[in-house]
């Protein structure tokens, strides 16, 4: 174990969660500028749908918001919240709190800046912690998602576990995650652990794991089809400001960025989906009922 930060205080982060806090700590500025202050994907409801990619990327978040139904006085555990936008966004729709975790320092700055900023600061805070290893009491949460986080979860297990262990019995668990459905060679998974730091392992993995966390799955939805635009607006928005940006962020930073969009595309054109996924915890599961 290591800390990210060295500071004292600060929660401990697992050698493989400090490769991927590196990764954001020199992406996610230009992860901005490309995509907004949402760090995901966007979603379209067919080819004819011409929404732009920003709200295309809230109404994602609204899908993840509709599936979590919590109200004033309730708590969200938000694993992996990057900048915070989703988490703000959250706490607008619904008058609940939220709690944000991350484990990238500068993001828990920016978020805690922009909750600040909206006036949303006494409702919605930002931690530097490991969503497998979290820093939060038994039972103190109505509800939980990880948008888009997963994927780089080493042990998914560890920390479908902790968000048993911290949401109370009966709470609902939405989370986005790729998940393997057809052939990746030993390239493409290479790729992926790589480049974008993240794995894919067979869809019924993910279920089984969610079960043993204590979670019964009560939703499915496959949505690469409607989520794949993204990729293609962000290389066109990367290739357009490709000289602009490079002096910014630095060559590497911007080239690193189109890879990882090849290698997302790739994998996806012969054996990779996207999910969305709903989970209740059961009652005899997480901490005391
Ligand atoms: C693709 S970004 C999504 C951010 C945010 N959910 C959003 O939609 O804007 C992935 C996020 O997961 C976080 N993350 C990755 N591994 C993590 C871990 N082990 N513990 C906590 N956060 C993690 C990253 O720091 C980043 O904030």
């Amino acid at each position: 174990m290591t800390t990210a930060t060295g500071e004292p205080g600060m929660t401990d982060i697992s050698e493989p969660a400090t490769d991927v806090a590196r990764m954001y700590e020199r992406t996610t500025a230009l992860v901005e500028v490309i995509w907004g202050p949402n760090l995901h994907f966007g979603y379209w409801t067919g080819p004819d749908d011409d929404t732009g990619k920003d709200l295309a990327q809230e109404r994602l978040t609204d899908m993840m918001v509709e599936r979590v139904p919590l109200g004033p006085g309730q708590r969200l555990l938000d694993l992996g919240c990057g900048v915070g936008h989703p988490a703000l966004r959250f706490a607008r729709r619904t008058g609940a709190g939220v709690v944000g975790v991350t484990i990238a320092p500068g993001q828990v700055r920016a978020a805690t800046a922009a909750a600040r900023a909206a006036g949303l600061h006494d409702r919605v805070a930002f931690e530097l912690a490991d969503a497998a290893a979290l820093p939060f009491p038994d039972d103190g949460f109505d509800g939980a998602w990880a948008l888009e986080s997963m994927p780089h979860m080493s042990d998914r297990g560890a920390v479908l576990r902790e968000a048993a262990r911290v949401l109370r019995p009966g709470s609902t668990l939405a989370l986005t995650d790729v998940a393997r459905c057809g052939p990746l060679s030993e390239r493409q998974q290479r790729d992926l652990r790589e480049r974008m730091l993240i794995t894919a392992p067979p869809r019924s993995e993910l279920a089984e794991l969610l079960d043993a966390a204590g979670f019964d799955v009560l939703e499915v939805l496959d949505i690469t089809r409607s989520t794949l635009r993204t990729t293609e607006l962000t290389r066109q928005a990367l290739e357009a400001g490709a000289v602009e940006l490079s002096g910014r962020y630095g060559a590497e930073t911007v080239e690193h960025m189109a890879r990882v969009l090849d290698v997302y595309d790739d994998a996806v054109r012969t054996g990779m989906e996207y999910l969305l996924v709903t989970a209740r915890l059961r009652p005899a599961a997480g901490g005391a009922s």
